[in-house]
């Protein structure tokens, strides 16, 4: 794709991924971009580069602007590969010993992924950068989401580069969030509950920190998907509100099933959340992406959690969500498990002690049934679920 001019002089010169649908285990179902910025001042300078495989493309890009030569520094946001991996091949053309500017964090994570004895300089958080029209403020953003991540705020344009944050993972020939339709805040929710959620307090304590610094804000510029500029708040707004977390009257029914009992079991829960007036609804983890239910947890006041007993264990997919949402920490979620059995029973105790870990709060011992549900089990399954919806109703 052509450069696109985003401001007077400021380029996105990043690449398109529109085939990747897998993201270190993320669903990426409409692709992702790797954006790169070129600045075309009295010092030439380009923030973050893109993944290795489209490092060619960048410079094809950069050079429908300038000779890539004549390109003066390189910042680097964040070292996660997705956006250095371009490194080698950008240092290579416009010059080795180029200044790299760099969180502190930054220069120690680079030369662990990179060998080359770059010209590293290394900012400090508030530190600025003169590039002759412009200059830039550095601001240390550490675990959001790597130790080294940083902004770049562009005094004068009031524009800031925010590196992964407030990104998506959406590949479009659209490059602002005016071009696109609601179905951009779907994929940011989602880019979200899977990439920030743990990381939720630092992100209110940045925003409050922003909010200090009185730092105006007429565009956002992340390193995947669209640029924000009709209304940057709507995207800061919405950080705020997910990570406060505020549970809705919602419900998911998480489950696997060998023989569709524990399903069956899914779906009576289901039903009966329903009639209580509970947005509810199953997801079956060998029918729903990992990703896709975490960005249902996101908001979701009960997550129920079905597994039968497989040789002593839980079922592997609901050992694999489980692990998944617990290293993600979301918060403010009240739980029960529920699953069939043959003859030991042990997934509901297993579900049980993982919900309690993750500190939800446990409104029921769980319901476990042998083999398949018969009346009296779908009655209980009902209690579960009106228990379950009272218990959001409090
Ligand atoms: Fe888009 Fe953390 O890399």
């Amino acid at each position: 794709m052509k450069p696109v001019e985003i401001l007077k002089d400021i380029y996105w010169v990043g690449a398109i991924d529109w085939n990747t649908r897998d993201f270190h285990g993320y669903s990426t179902y409409e692709g992702t971009t790797y954006n790169s910025y070129l600045i075309m001042d009295e010092k030439i300078t380009l923030i973050d580069t893109v993944k290795k495989e489209f490092a060619d493309e960048l410079i094809i890009n950069i050079s429908q602007v300038v000779d890539p030569r004549k390109i003066d520094c390189v910042i680097s946001n964040h070292t996660e590969m997705d956006h250095s991996g371009g490194l080698p091949r950008v240092m290579h053309k416009i010059g080795e010993d180029k200044p790299l500017y760099c969180s502190k964090m930054g220069h120690k994570n680079l030369t662990r992924h990179f060998p080359q004895k770059w010209n590293y300089k290394p900012v400090e958080n508030g530190g600025e950068l003169s590039l002759g029209k412009r200059t830039l403020t550095f601001i240390e953003t550490r675990m959001l989401h790597w130790p080294d991540s940083m902004f770049t705020y562009v005094n004068e344009n009031r524009l800031l580069f925010s590196s992964d944050a407030f990104g998506q993972h959406y590949a479009g020939l659209e490059r602002f969030d005016d071009q696109t339709d609601d179905a951009v805040m779907g994929h940011a929710k989602k880019y979200f509950a899977n990439i920030l959620l743990l990381y939720s307090p630092l992100i209110l304590k940045l925003v409050d920190k922003v909010t200090e610094m009185g730092l105006a804000l007429d565009m956002i510029c992340p390193d995947h998907g669209i640029i924000w500029r009709q209304d940057p708040s709507k995207i800061i707004d919405a950080y705020v509100e997910w990570s406060n977390q505020a549970p809705k009257r919602k419900a998911l029914v998480i489950y696997d099933t060998m023989w569709h009992s524990t399903e069956t079991m899914a779906e009576c829960i289901v039903d009966a959340l329903g009639q209580e007036g509970v947005d509810a609804k199953p997801m079956h983890l060998r029918r729903c992406h990992r990703s896709d239910i975490m960005t249902e947890v996101l908001d979701a006041g009960a997550i129920i959690v079905g597994s039968p007993t497989l040789n002593n264990g839980l079922f592997p997919t609901v050992s694999d969500f489980l692990s998944y949402m617990k290293g993600l920490k979301p918060k403010k979620k009240i739980g029960a498990a529920f699953g069939s059995y043959g003859w030991s029973g042990e997934a509901v105790k297993l579900i049980n002690k993982e919900l309690d870990a993750m500190k939800f709060e446990l409104i029921d011992p769980g319901l476990k049934i042998q083999y398949v549900p018969d009346e009296e089990g779908i009655r209980a399954c009902y209690e579960l679920g009106n228990k379950i919806a009272q218990a959001l109703a409090d």
